[in-house]
């Protein structure tokens, strides 16, 4: 199991793959030890929102506190989703 003991807070972001992250994503996320992590999710889209994005990457980021989870499709958004960031 991988640690990344440097880091409380974790940016992880993707493109939306048939309503979710891609699978690589999934194979990424559950080699790590999430275990007390704030985790923010973001997106790009082709169309369909977040939807239950956040809820199925939970089984490969066990112990992590998903914060926050959005689509970002501009520049304003991309602003406003790390203004509520909490350092
Ligand atoms: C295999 C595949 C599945 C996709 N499924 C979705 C989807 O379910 N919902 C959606 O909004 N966009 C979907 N898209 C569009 C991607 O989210 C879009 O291409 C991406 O956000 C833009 O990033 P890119 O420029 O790196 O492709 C899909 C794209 C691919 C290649």
């Amino acid at each position: 199991m991988r640690t990344s003991d440097h880091y409380d807070v974790i940016c992880l972001g993707f493109p939306i793959w048939y309503y979710g992250a891609p699978n690589v994503i999934n194979t990424f996320c559950k080699d790590y030890d999430w275990s007390e992590k704030k985790l923010y999710l973001f997106a790009t889209s082709g169309g369909s929102g977040i939807g239950k994005t956040a809820e199925k990457l939970m089984p490969y980021v066990t112990g992590a506190k998903i914060i926050n989870a959005e689509v970002l499709q501009n520049a304003d958004d991309l602003k406003n989703w790390v203004s509520k960031i909490e350092r």
